[in-house]
């Protein structure tokens, strides 16, 4: 009987959840913390994503067979490493692979050793060297980010040089980001438009995912404030053929192979977010060691391949026997949020109209069972997820379906996929 641990609690974690429920392995899932969605899965485990010792315990003592590991502060913090030494199977990067999330120069030094396209940088420890260097530059927008993990409000693209030094002040002076802050790096602004690919690795293979697009601003038309993506679609023909071809070569391979030299036994995830110009001309904005979220709830739906075979293989470093097969389908994942995210925003709002509607295209990222009721536990409450063979179909039973569901104060965009027109 094979079981499956999932570390997280959110739509990335049900979707992974709902794509490893397909397979013919018939597995148990078991979820750390989990949500109201997972529940349905599989039994839902009390303990934090982060609390390493407790999973560790968790797992010998429940004879897990594999661990997926859905966010990256864990990651980061080297839970691969303590289940390695405990002989626990893990799917995830150790802590110096993980270092590709878990610090911006390291990845930036990495990309640049290997001839991995990516914006031009500096780094600064230093409030005056920083202020300095700003001060006499005079192409803006310019981007400030901190080096380490700061819940993705580490990044700030300050359009003039009194904004570049907030934000460079907020870093190395206000130390806003406590230790994640005290080195920044000074970024060229990259223009075009972004995507994500995924790939899976068992640190000799690497086989990349479909392409996914994410909607990161708040509001329609990509305006207002970023947030952890308010939706996403898959997959997206801002990627052609060429294109993702050219990803392949110039970016997952020479990274792997960069990887393979530095010693980094690399097993799990990669995303690469990108950045696309005008040209056709490829950017690294940003590698991260996990799945994405919510780009994972369109694009697991469409993986046609058995996903517990996959992290087997991955597990076992096999993935070189494994073709990923996909859906000819479009997917689209419309999130449904609590007013006032990605600011301040009320929990424990009763969400109704689950009931009503397909359970299946239904992703739960923060909710909670509370009495008989489900209610909101978070920014990022749900994702409604359609798949159809055109993407305009699929959106447009997305939001039938987003239309039974309300809680007090729900806010979703109106937009999402509707960019996809632009790029056919
Ligand atoms: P990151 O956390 O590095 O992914 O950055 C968050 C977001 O900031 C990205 O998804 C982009 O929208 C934007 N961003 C980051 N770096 C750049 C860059 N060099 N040029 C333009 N936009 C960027
Ligand atoms: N969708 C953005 C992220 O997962 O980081």
């Amino acid at each position: 009987m094979v079981s499956v641990l999932i570390i997280g609690s959110g739509g990335r974690e049900h979707a992974i959840g709902l794509a490893l429920a397909k397979s013919n392995q018939n597995p148990s899932l078991y979820f750390a913390p989990g949500n109201a969605g997972t529940a349905t899965l599989g039994t839902n485990v009390p303990i934090e994503a982060t609390s390493i010792s407790e999973l560790v315990t968790f797992a010998k003592q429940n004879s897990i067979s594999i661990t997926l590991v859905g966010p990256e502060d864990p990651l980061v913090m080297g839970i691969v490493d303590r289940f390695e030494q405990e002989n626990l199977a893990i799917i995830g990067p150790n802590k110096l692979g993980a270092q590709l999330e878990g610090s911006k120069k390291w990845a930036k030094q990495l990309m640049t050793k290997y001839n991995i396209p990516t914006a031009g940088y500096r780094c600064f420890t230093n409030f005056d060297d920083a202020a300095t260097f700003v001060t006499h530059h005079d192409t803006f927008p310019i981007v400030i980010k901190a080096n380490g993990l700061a819940a993705g409000k580490g990044v700030t693209i300050a359009e003039t040089k009194a904004s570049a030094l907030t934000a460079l002040k907020e870093c190395l002076v206000n130390q806003k980001f406590k230790d994640a802050g005290l080195e920044v790096i000074i970024e060229d602004f990259l223009e075009g438009d972004e995507a994500s690919i995924f790939a899976f690795t068992d640190s000799k293979t690497i086989r990349p995912m479909l392409a996914a697009q994410d909607h990161k601003a708040i509001g329609d038309g990509d305006t207002g404030p970023n947030t952890g993506g308010m939706g996403a679609y898959c997959p997206t023909p801002l990627v052609t053929p060429e294109l993702y071809e050219k990803v392949n070569e110039t970016i997952f391979k020479p990274l792997l192979a960069g990887l393979q030299k530095e010693g980094i036994h690399y097993k799990g995830i990669i995303y690469a977010g990108l950045m696309i110009s005008k040209e056709g001309d490829v950017s690294i904005v940003e590698f991260n060691v996990r799945f994405g979220d919510p780009e994972t709830q369109v694009v697991l739906p469409l993986l046609e391949t058995d996903l517990v075979s996959i992290f087997q293989a991955i597990y076992n470093e096999t993935l070189a026997d494994i073709t990923l097969k996909w859906s000819a389908e479009s997917a689209v994942c419309v999130v449904l949020a609590s007013g006032g995210y990605p600011n301040n925003y009320e929990k424990g709002k009763v969400i109704s109209g689950l009931t009503t509607t397909n359970q299946e295209s239904i992703i739960h990222a923060g909710t909670k069972q509370e009495n008989k009721s489900i209610v909101t536990s978070g920014g990022r409450v749900l994702g409604v997820v359609s798949k159809a063979p055109q993407l305009t179909n699929a959106i447009t039973t997305a939001y039938q379906c987003v239309n039974d569901i309300s809680f007090e104060n729900m806010v979703y965009r109106s937009d999402i996929g509707k960019k996809a027109a632009r790029y056919n």
